[in-house]
C-alpha cells in the first residue's frame, strides 16, 4: 500500500526544527546525533564547507559535504519523543536516509569501552514507537544503511559490532541502574539486564527503536552507529572522554565511509 507523503513547500520553516528544506540544499542524507553541542564538531570532522544552518529547541543543524555530497547534521535531544519530532519534519523536508550518531552502555563483556556498536535491530522499551505501530512489530534497521555501515567499518578497521540495542525511555530504572536519587528500580526492570545480556542484546541507549519504528512506518531508511561510554558489566558510571574520543574519531570514519557508499551511482 502507498501512503501519502506530505512533503513540506520549500520555503516551509518546519515548526519544531526551525530549518526549511531550501536549507538542506538538497541534502537527503542526516545524521543524527542526539546532543545538540555535538553537532558543529561533528559536522566538521565529517567533511568540508560546513555551514551553521539552524537551532531551535534541541535540534541544532548544520551542513557538511562529505566527498562531493552534502549532508545534514541535527541533533535530535535525547529520547523518543523528541527523535520523534525530529525524524518527522526532517521527512517532510524530504530526507530519506537518517542515521543516528549516539552513545552507549554495553552489556556484554567481550564489548569495550570506545568500541562502536552498529545497531542492527532495537528492543523496544520506549513509549514513543507504540504510537506509530503496535509492540508487535520489530524494530528494524534499514539493510541498505546497516550493510554501508559494516562494510565502512571492516574498511576502516575499527573496533565494531553488530548487536541489539535495548532502547530505554530512562536513563536510570529501565537501563537498570540504582546510582540514581533514591536507588529504586521498579521491579518490572529489577534482573532486566541480565536477561537482555542473556539474549544476546549489546547494549542500552534511549533513541534507536523509535527511529527504526518511524522510519519503517513513514518509508525512511534509518540505521544507527553508536560510541561505547559506559561498561555496564563492570560500572553504572559514564566512563572518562578518552572512550567517547576514540569512540567518535572511528564513528566519523565509518559514517564518512557509509556516506559515500550509499551515493556511489550504481553501488
Ligand atoms: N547512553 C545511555 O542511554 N546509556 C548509557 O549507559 C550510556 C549512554
Amino acid at each position: 500500500m502507498s501512503k501519502q507523503k506530505n512533503y513540506a513547500a520549500p520555503d516551509e520553516v518546519l515548526y519544531h526544527v526551525g530549518i526549511c528544506k531550501n536549507d538542506l540544499q538538497g541534502a537527503t542524507i542526516a545524521i543524527l546525533p542526539g546532543d545538540p553541542g555535538r553537532v558543529e564538531p561533528m559536522a566538521k570532522a565529517l567533511g568540508t564547507d560546513c555551514t551553521f544552518v539552524g537551532a531551535h529547541r534541541e535540534y541544532t543543524s548544520w551542513l557538511t559535504n562529505i566527498n562531493g555530497v552534502k549532508v545534514l547534521v541535527c541533533s535530535t535531544g535525547m529520547g523518543g519523543p523528541s527523535v520523534g519530532i525530529g525524524v518527522e519534519e526532517l521527512a517532510r523536508m524530504g530526507v530519506t536516509h537518517m542515521i543516528r550518531f549516539g552513545t552507549t552502555g554495553t552489556i556484554q563483556e567481550e564489548i569495550n569501552l570506545g568500541d562502536c556498536i552498529i545497531n542492527n535491530a532495537a528492543v523496544r522499551l520506549d513509549g514513543t514507537s507504540t504510537h506509530f505501530a503496535p509492540l508487535e512489530f520489530p524494530a528494524v534497521a534499514s539493510f541498505e544503511i546497516t550493510s554501508a555501515l559494516v562494510k565502512a567499518a571492516q574498511e576502516t578497521k575499527t573496533d565494531f559490532h553488530i548487536g541489539i540495542s535495548v532502547s530505554s525511555d530512562t536513563f536510570w530504572p529501565g537501563q537498570e541502574r540504582y546510582d540514581s536519587f533514591t536507588g529504586y528500580v521498579p521491579r518490572r526492570f529489577q534482573g532486566s539486564l541480565k536477561e537482555w545480556q542473556a539474549l544476546g542484546a549489546t547494549n542500552y541507549e534511549m533513541e534507536t527503536s523509535t527511529l527504526y519504528v518511524i522510519a519503517q512506518a513513514l518509508g525512511i531508511h534509518a540505521g544507527s552507529v553508536c560510541g561505547v561510554i559506559a561498561k555496564r558489566t563492570e560500572s553504572e558510571s559514564i566512563a572518562p572522554k578518552s572512550a567517547y574520543d576514540k569512540a567518535f574519531a572511528d564513528m566519523i570514519k565509518i559514517i564518512q565511509g557509509a556516506v559515500v557508499k550509499l551515493t556511489k551511482v550504481g553501488k
